[in-house]
């Protein structure tokens, strides 16, 4: 197993390369708040671009959209967040620190604190004498906090201005689910997906891209008929995954490797949970995400959102901090239309054309953060290579900001150059491609691994003889001449992951 950077030294790793950067940095930066850089923005886009394509575009049940981002009031009412969408704060009476309440108990006590309760809580704090963290007062006072951001919208003071940035995107697929159904001839059972920002007003961000107060979520609502019991889609049988269930946690039980099939068998799940988190590990799977890393985890009663009734979280082994949530796959049931049919006091549902009735479906939600997504592939994807000595990011070409760097191998050197810039726009049309004339061939190799570039390919003096490049592999170093007629196609190729680079022309010794 190759060596894991810490969370921390990732975040100094992203900001030194131009993945990420503190937001506000100039001024000190904004706790919960990041910035992504020239690097991260082609990684996130194609991180999006991949969920898109295989979950809306590839699918003919699944439309998407792109709601608004400040919303009205009374969704947020409806949907119940704005009573019952907080976490326990902890303030301590004598220097005013806060703290997420959970998070203390479980650094505190090592013990798994989400879904306590005020009084839960208390009793610990009691039991175990914890005193503040920062000036070893007793500590007292407990008081949910909503994590909802309110706006003030135009000029009015009352508290009819009153929005609030969303907190999750799902809503805004609930709260337009009539426009969305009048307008997209769906037939049950169906999904709406959207990307897009979410905010939370979170008491502790912390570990990087991890807990964020701005972030992005690709959420699926995948609507079923509320009575029918027919499943259209096929069980993985082969796919084995690590599975810690409620009950285990409970008990204090190790998580069981099992298959999809198995799960639905002994009642763990239902199938249509199975099918979703099947989709969304294999959608994993697929971009370079070794299955052994991953591991479903079933939430206990207490942990439960006041909307699901089953939810199964998708964690990520992140090595120093242990097994994290980076999807959570929940059933939302009829809940949130029928709260959107009684306070908007409108008929929500659709048309089934077999009984002729008007019905509300249930829902099905894989909800996918996608900066928590970019934070596994940037992690799996690191390697520091001793031989090479420089950090190697292994990310899947699909999901690589820079598909290929071109390097004229010397820059003093016109017609190199001349030709060089040739490359370049010819591949510039279809590729993300990076241009780079400066130091040691060598030292230009090492920024574009460390980068994630996946090909190089160098402009020499045999090209100007025979009009060949070499066309380096950024996993094996291996390298390749090639004539420049077959760069664009063997390129497309090599980036789709058909065939190896020796495939694609004459080995160099
Ligand atoms: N609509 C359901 C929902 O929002 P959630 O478990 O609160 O459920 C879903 O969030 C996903 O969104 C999480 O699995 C995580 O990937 C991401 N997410 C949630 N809160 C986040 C935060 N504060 N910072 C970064 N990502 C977050």
């Amino acid at each position: 197993m190759s060596q894991k950077p810490t969370i921390e030294e990732l975040a100094v790793f992203c900001k030194k390369k131009g993945f990420v950067f503190p937001s506000s940095d100039l001024y000190g930066g904004l706790a919960g708040f990041y910035d992504y850089g020239p690097l991260g923005v082609e990684l996130k886009n194609n991180i999006k671009q991949e969920f898109w394509k295989s979950f809306v575009q590839s699918r003919n049940d699944m439309v998407g959209i792109d709601g608004s981002i400040i919303s009205h009031q009374k969704i947020w009412e409806a949907s119940g967040h704005l009573s019952g969408f907080s976490d326990l704060l902890l303030e301590c009476p004598k220097c005013k620190t806060k703290q997420r309440a959970d998070h203390f108990i479980e650094e505190k006590l090592n013990i798994p604190a989400d879904g306590l309760t005020t009084k839960e809580i208390d009793e610990l704090i009691k039991k175990h004498n914890l005193t503040c963290p920062k000036c070893k007062n007793k500590l007292s006072d407990i008081k949910d906090f909503n994590l909802m951001f309110p706006v003030k919208l135009g000029s009015q003071e009352d508290s009819s201005s009153t929005a609030y940035l969303r907190g999750e995107t799902a809503q805004l697929i609930f709260a337009s689910f009539d426009n969305i159904v009048s307008t997209s001839r769906v037939k049950l059972p169906f999904g709406i997906a959207q990307i897009g920002k979410a905010f939370r007003n979170e008491i502790a961000p912390r570990n990087f891209l991890f807990r964020l107060r701005e972030f992005e979520q690709a959420e699926i609502e995948y609507f079923i008929h509320p009575q029918k019991k027919d499943f259209p889609y096929k069980i993985n049988k082969a796919l084995k995954i690590s599975f810690l269930s409620a009950k285990d946690q409970e008990s204090k039980k190790k998580a069981k490797e099992l298959t999809f099939e198995e799960l639905i068998k002994i009642k763990a799940m239902s199938e249509w949970h199975a099918y979703w988190l099947q989709e969304i590990i294999s959608w994993f799977i697929s971009l370079g995400i070794k299955k052994e890393s991953l591991r479903i985890r079933e939430h206990t009663k207490k942990e439960l959102s006041h909307y699901s009734k089953a939810t199964f979280d998708l964690e990520y082994n992140f090595q120093d901090l242990g097994f994290k949530e980076i999807h959570g796959c929940a059933d939302r049931q009829q809940f949130d239309l029928l709260q959107h049919e009684k306070h908007s006091k409108k008929p929500l549902g659709i048309f089934d054309e077999e009984s002729k009735q008007r019905v509300i479906p249930k829902v099905i939600e894989p909800s996918q953060g996608i900066d928590r997504a970019f934070l596994t592939f940037i992690y799996e994807a690191y390697d520091y290579d001793k031989s090479r000595e420089n950090v190697v990011l292994h990310l899947n070409p699909k999901l690589s900001p820079i598909k290929a760097a071109i390097f004229p191998l010397l820059s003093n050197k016109t017609e190199l150059t001349k030709k060089a810039e040739e490359v370049f726009d010819l591949l510039k049309q279809e590729f993300k491609c990076f241009y780079d004339d400066s130091g040691s061939i060598g030292r230009r190799y090492a920024r574009q691994d460390e980068n994630g570039t996946p090909y190089c390919i160098t402009i020499d003096f045999d090209t100007l003889k025979n009009s060949t490049v070499t066309i380096r592999d950024r996993n094996t170093t291996k390298q390749v001449r090639i004539h420049i007629e077959r760069l664009k196609d063997s390129l497309n190729k090599l980036l789709k992951g058909e065939g190896k680079l020796e495939d694609f022309g004459r080995l160099i010794k």
